[in-house]
């Protein structure tokens, strides 16, 4: 049976993924309004990200007989600047949720919950990757600046990401 602390932190953790998939929901209606359909697109597979990492957390606290509990959620902003804008938002949203992953990883130490802690152990190396992602296109629409035919070459790459579930090994 898996301690209160440990299952009250893994409740809010399911909550701030369930909101990162709200908040980049939100940015792919953003960037669909401003005609950029590949980068409506990339946003969209990161909410089927977010909600695989939120489905993680529920799943595991289920297996150690913990209670999911189901929060109301903020909304999330609904607008921004630009392209650039966005994307740096997203990596300062993924760099708090990096902070939480730690945070938590510190409490199952802590508390000597090890199975907690290699839960963990995946999610410290899957946020080394949500930011890299992240900061990459932060960097290259950096690069672009004003060059229009740039962002359209981008927002064609970014059309090409399709969701595949991480495989988990045991
Ligand atoms: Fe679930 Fe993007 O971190």
């Amino acid at each position: 049976m898996i301690k209160t602390t440990i299952a009250d932190a893994i409740n809010e953790q399911i909550s701030k993924e369930m909101f990162s998939a709200n908040l980049y929901l939100s940015m792919s209606a953003y960037f669909q309004s401003v005609n950029l359909a590949g980068f409506a697109n990339w946003m969209r597979i990161q909410v089927q990200e977010e909600t695989f990492h939120s489905m993680r957390f529920f799943d595991y606290l289920l297996a150690r007989g913990g209670s999911p509990k189901i929060s109301a959620l903020a909304a999330p902003e609904s607008k921004w600047d630009s392209p650039l804008a966005a994307f740096q938002a997203a990596y300062k949203h993924e760099q708090s949720i990096t902070e939480s992953i730690n945070k938590l990883t510190d409490l199952a130490i802590k508390e000597s919950d090890h199975a907690t802690n290699i839960l963990l152990q995946w999610f410290i190396t899957e946020q080394v990757e949500e930011e890299e992602t992240v900061n990459e296109i932060v960097e290259k629409i950096k690069l672009i600046g004003d060059f229009t035919a740039g962002i359209i070459m981008l927002d064609n790459e970014l059309k090409t990401r399709v969701f595949t579930p991480p495989v988990i090994k045991a």
